[in-house]
């Protein structure tokens, strides 16, 4: 089904089941242990053997010699995988690095070997006995010096208006500097993999958000077809773009397995994940800002500075500023800088998230200097269009109304114009915040839907589900479609050997998937309406039945004993080209300082958010509340400590890089205004996993400074910042 104009009226518009806050499906699994993770695939392969990786010692250089011998003779080692009984290797088009490195070293924790045993604790054992020498390089590992030294652009500057001349004319300036640091993804499920070849067919169970995206590159990698190679993911305990590519675990099971003549199962170790596979890339921020007395901004300059490894990409964090605020003089760019740290790439929403919580500190910022409350100024700078492209309006923009909404809920009233000026006992209080804006993605999806004679309708898709509520929703929609009730619809996701999803990334996971599962349930009611004899566009489909004019038949009759099937993709046209689909929020938080030492808690929260219709607002609502916690981890605690020396990140295990806890997050309230966007889909919905996220770290650091009087503009803002 091709989708290039608005849609009209269709029958999800019914909202019986689809808008409803419906349990996860997967919930009782989840919560019972009964829904299998990778690893735990005991069942489906024979004589699994257990893998460890040896990640390397040094961030760059060269392994002189490798001695095995003393891990061969080690009790319960089957084989040891290394770069020269690997065979020829190509790179995935999604990897940066190589994941089996050697005998050049790119970063640190580069797996270098794999030991296969019949035993976890004896592959682990013999890894530590392989002796490795090095011959280190220098590298590379400080994105500040980098800085100092000179970075050139990653791409060329966007530029509208004359922002130099623009900014110089400003009556009211800012020009400052905010850093964000390196992040961990820190999913709760590590990246594991069960890899089990029957002759040259591959069939591999693993943890992984992007399936013929992971498929595609693992057959590049072993040099093999495509259609060798099955992956099956159906539960993922959490991604955050940790898990959107191949990564070690995955080639080096299957490497392994081929190797030791078996199956082979390797969980990335935890140490190892920061080190070994990709994180947020830290950003150095200049944002300049010049506004009219009266609050009209009249030039953005916003420029990024990040490093990656030779071959990856910036940490786009200046993308926001481009649509967020009306201004005439527009500057953004990114600039790259060739670090030899570990692989730099999307945590989730990569861009925005670093780029807001410095864009958003610098409004806040503006607002005092201009005497103006924050969200005035911010409702005073709104576009309804591209600011860079008059003729591109949004589809939907519902900002305005977010910062309303929200303001009057959390009590902006009450909020002291003046920091430092709110006690509660030793603690200092204060309120800040901030927009949330992320983009709105369309991408092909594809589904087949199956009506058997029971009146079951089953969901086949690659889609996946991180944790998010694929299954739930894409249940609802079936359900809504065949007008059945949501115990009638099984679904089945996370297998390549099925039609080819969206995928879960870039908070388009939801709105795709599920047109996909419309695109394919329009199919199977044609399929059912010819059955009955029904012109398909009268048919009318309610309670397990069909009908038109006289006529009504159960679904289950007419699917039979052989059934009905359904299948279609979603595609889009030039839609998203002609009208900017993007997703707005309010975040709003209130902190206390201590007075003493500087500890801060977060005591309120508050999204306000508008993103397209909410297929179900109880999974919308986990969303939320899971990526507004983020943003406190990212406004508080979460940092990868660069070892400038020797170029790795020294946190990297749970004990170390700290997120927050139950205890560290108070009550949480999540709006989503009345939205529907006909432009995004049939389903009329959008994503709003990340956009939950998109903003909370300045709200944060906004609401800090409110209650003390100290500006930080270095994230995480830590205890002995403030002090
Ligand atoms: Mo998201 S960072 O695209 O999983």
């Amino acid at each position: 089904m091709r989708f290039d104009s608005p849609a009209g009226q269709n029958p999800i518009d019914q909202m019986k089941v689809v808008g409803r806050p419906h349990d996860r499906i997967d919930g009782p699994g989840k919560t019972t242990g009964t829904a299998p993770y990778a690893y735990e695939r005991h069942d489906v392969v024979a004589n699994q053997a257990y893998g460890h990786i040896l990640g390397a010692g040094i961030a760059k250089g060269r392994i002189r010699s490798m001695d095995l011998r003393a891990a061969r003779a080690a009790s319960g080692v089957i084989a040891i995988l290394t770069h020269e009984n690997a065979g020829r290797l190509d790179k995935g088009r999604m990897n940066v690095a190589r994941l089996l490195g050697g005998p050049e070293v790119e970063h640190y924790h580069q797996a270098i070997a794999l030991v296969v045993a019949e035993s976890f604790e004896q592959a682990r054992a013999a890894s530590q006995l392989i002796r490795v020498e090095y011959d280190r390089a220098a590298g590379q590992f400080d994105l500040h010096a980098a800085r100092r030294a000179g970075v050139p652009p990653a791409q060329e500057d966007k530029r509208v208006g004359d922002f130099d001349r623009g900014f110089a004319e400003a009556a009211v300036r800012l020009d400052e500097t905010y850093a964000t640091p390196d992040e961990s993804h820190a999913m709760m499920e590590p990246h594991a993999t069960i890899a089990a070849w029957q002759g040259d067919r591959l069939t591999v169970w693993l943890s992984n958000q992007m399936i013929a995206w992971t498929a595609g590159d693992l057959a590049k990698t072993l040099r093999i077809p495509k259609e060798n190679v099955r992956l099956i993911s159906p539960f993922i305990g959490g991604g955050f773009g940790a898990k959107l590519f191949l990564r070690a675990d995955t080639l080096l099971a299957v490497l392994g397995a081929r190797l030791a003549g078996r199956p082979v199962k390797v969980a990335l170790q935890r140490p190892l994940i920061a080190n070994n596979t990709t994180h947020r890339a830290a950003t150095i921020q200049r944002i300049r800002l010049g506004a009219t007395r009266d609050g009209r901004l009249t030039a953005i300059g916003h420029e990024s500075w990040s490093g990656n490894l030779e071959g990856g990409d910036p940490e786009d964090a200046v993308q926001q500023t481009t649509l967020l605020y009306a201004a005439a003089h527009r500057l953004t760019g990114t600039r790259l800088a060739r670090l030899d740290l570990p692989e730099g790439n999307a945590m989730r929403a990569p861009g925005e998230t670093p780029g807001l919580m410095a864009l958003e500190i610098a409004m806040d910022e503006m607002a005092e200097k201009l005497g103006l409350d924050p969200v005035q100024f911010r409702i005073l700078n709104d576009t309804q269009t591209d600011p860079g492209n008059a003729q591109r309006r949004f589809s939907q923009r519902q900002l305005v109304e977010c910062l309303r909404v929200g303001a009057e809920r959390f009590g902006w009233n009450r909020r002291q114009a003046r920091p430092g000026q709110q006690r509660d006992g030793r603690w200092m209080v204060g309120m800040g915040m901030s927009v949330g804006f992320r983009n709105n993605l369309l991408m092909k999806s594809a589904a087949r839907v199956r009506l058997d004679g029971r009146g079951v309708v089953t969901i086949e898709s690659d889609m996946t589900d991180i944790g998010t509520g694929s299954y739930t929703i894409m249940a609802q929609t079936a359900a809504e479609m065949m007008g059945v009730g949501m115990d009638r619809v099984t679904v089945r996701l996370g297998d390549s050997s099925l039609p080819v999803s969206a995928g879960s990334g870039g908070q388009w996971g939801a709105n795709n998937a599920t047109a996909g599962v419309y695109a394919a349930c329009v199919k199977l009611r044609e399929a059912v309406a010819r059955r009955a004899g029904l012109d398909p566009a009268e048919a009318v489909f309610a309670d397990g039945m069909v009908r038109a004019g006289n006529t009504s038949r159960p679904l289950a009759e007419l699917a039979g004993a052989e059934g009905l099937v359904g299948e279609d993709a979603i595609e889009y046209g030039d839609i998203a080209e002609r009208v900017q689909q993007s997703t707005f929020a309010g975040h709003f938080v209130e902190v206390g300082v201590d007075m003493a030492t500087a500890e801060t808690r977060v005591r309120r929260m508050l999204a306000v958010c508008a993103a397209g219709r909410i297929l179900n607002p109880k999974s919308a609502r986990s969303q939320v509340i899971g990526a507004m916690t983020m943003g406190v981890g990212g406004a508080l605690m979460e940092e990868l400590a660069v070892d400038t020396r020797h170029g790795f990140f020294v946190n990297h295990d749970l004990a170390g890089y700290e997120v927050p806890v139950h205890a560290d997050i108070p009550h949480q309230d999540v709006v989503f205004l009345d939205e529907v966007d006909p432009t995004s889909s049939p389903m009329k919905a959008k994503g709003v996993g990340e956009l939950g996220l998109c903003g909370v770290g300045a709200a944060v650091a906004n609401a800090i400074y409110n209650a003390t009087g100290v500006r930080v503009r270095d994230y995480p803002i830590t205890l002995d910042k403030l002090l």
